[in-house]
């Protein structure tokens, strides 16, 4: 998979280098870039953003380093690429999309700031990629950059290969629908607190069963928005 990431800072990106995703990079299944946006503006002080026009707090980003940028980095693409633009006001991004976009060859995150980009922008970008505004959640980030990191590091440990043991993706959070039931090591009694009784009985269907319904209270009682979807699922 090919990632381009678009931001006026592209150093937030450096921690991408790290653990898992340094080494899908290492092992050439994942080539990830990021660029500077300013590095496609042409005057002296490097303009990305101007005033809004019906007035309005704060700065709009300008629209042609944008195009420049999306220019550039789909002028040699082999493949149609998606382009997605984090903001607060996208779909909101979930584990069934992230699975939806590790299947894709090529990814650009366009990393917005101040008050957003230039609403022109994202027409323009639908003539060179699938385009897509993405939200983490309902909640308000200064920018993408952050936004970009978490769905790169979620889409990109579900590209296979890139996690060592594929075993471990199948029982996480969200996965069936549900949430993760609870995990314990050793000592088998830690300051006053023992191990679920069960777990240490080498009693396997019995293990899978309290499990199974350790993932459903608690998905009752911390999430019951996702129950309707869950039970549909099973
Ligand atoms: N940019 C600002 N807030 C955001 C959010 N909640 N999700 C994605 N991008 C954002």
């Amino acid at each position: 998979m090919r990632i381009d990431i678009v931001s006026i800072f592209p150093s937030y990106f450096d921690g991408l280098t790290l653990s898992l995703l340094g080494r899908a990079q290492d092992s050439g299944l994942l080539q990830l870039r990021t660029h500077d946006l300013r590095d496609w503006t042409h005057d002296r002080h490097r303009t990305v953003d101007d005033t809004p026009y019906g007035g309005g707090a704060g700065m709009v980003m300008k629209p042609e380093p944008w195009a420049q940028a999306l220019d550039a980095l789909t002028a040699n693409a082999e493949q149609h690429p998606t382009i997605i633009f984090p903001s607060p006001a996208g779909e909101v991004f979930t584990q069934e999309k992230a699975r939806e976009l590790a299947s894709t060859q090529h990814l650009i995150f366009g990393c917005g700031r101040y008050e957003g980009i230039d609403e022109r922008v994202f027409d323009y970008a639908s003539s060179l990629g699938s385009v897509r505004l993405m939200s983490l959640g309902d909640y308000v980030l200064n920018g993408g950059e952050v936004a970009s990191m978490a769905m790169i590091e979620a889409i990109v440990r579900l590209i296979p290969g890139v996690v060592g043991n594929p075993d471990s993706l199948v029982e996480e959070s969200h996965e069936d629908g549900l949430l993760e039931y609870p995990s314990y090591t050793k000592p088998s009694t830690w300051r006053d607190r023992p191990v679920p009784e069960v777990l240490l009985s080498g009693n396997h269907a019995a293990i899978a069963a309290w499990r199974r319904e350790q993932q459903w209270e608690r998905t009752r009682t911390r999430r019951p928005d996702l129950i309707d979807g869950a039970a549909s699922d099973q």
